[in-house]
């Protein structure tokens, strides 16, 4: 909501002050810090994630595996009462992404190796009111896992 000054103008009160801003714009101008990490977040699908250095912001074309997953729990029951696992989940996108679809029934346990990973996820994770597990990949009998590798071969 705006502010009237002394002369009766009409002013946007901010959050942060010009000399914060400035110091930021630098770092995404100079430094090319990606934007998402100077405001801390990203918007994926319909979820606003938590983001930082250390933590693949989520790609726009990961959301087709959501879709795809979506797609096949839509044919086959079983697997929507089954223990999927996010080997490598970042910033949590895709186990909130396939949680989200699984709803009661299923279960996604998601792991990175990364502390910072793992921090970041579990906020997200908890925001939509998940859980979230701290390991390097290990061996349980998932009926599916995913992993999304960096880079996708074209
Ligand atoms: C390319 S990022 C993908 C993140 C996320 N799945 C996404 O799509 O946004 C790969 C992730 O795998 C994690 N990772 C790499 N090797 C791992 C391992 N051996 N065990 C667990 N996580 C690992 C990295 O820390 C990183 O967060």
């Amino acid at each position: 909501m705006g502010v009237k000054d002394n002369d009766e103008n009409e002013r946007v009160k901010m959050r942060a002050d010009i000399d914060e801003l400035y110091c930021l714009w630098k770092q995404r101008i100079e430094d090319r810090k990606p934007f998402q990490y100077i405001v801390g977040c990203e918007h994926w699908k319909d979820l606003v994630l938590s983001v930082q250095e250390g933590v693949l912001i989520p790609r726009p074309e990961t959301e087709l595996i959501v879709e795809l997953v979506s797609d096949v729990l839509s044919k086959n029951d079983d697997l929507k009462r089954g223990v999927w696992a996010d080997l490598g989940t970042g910033s949590g996108a895709l186990a909130i992404g396939i949680g989200r679809i699984l709803g009661n029934g299923g279960k996604v346990i998601a792991s990175d190796l990364s502390p910072v990973a793992v921090a970041v996820a579990a906020y997200n994770v908890q925001r939509y009111c998940l859980q979230v597990r701290n390991s390097s990949m290990f061996y349980i009998p998932f009926v599916a896992s995913f992993y999304r590798p960096r880079f996708l071969p074209e």
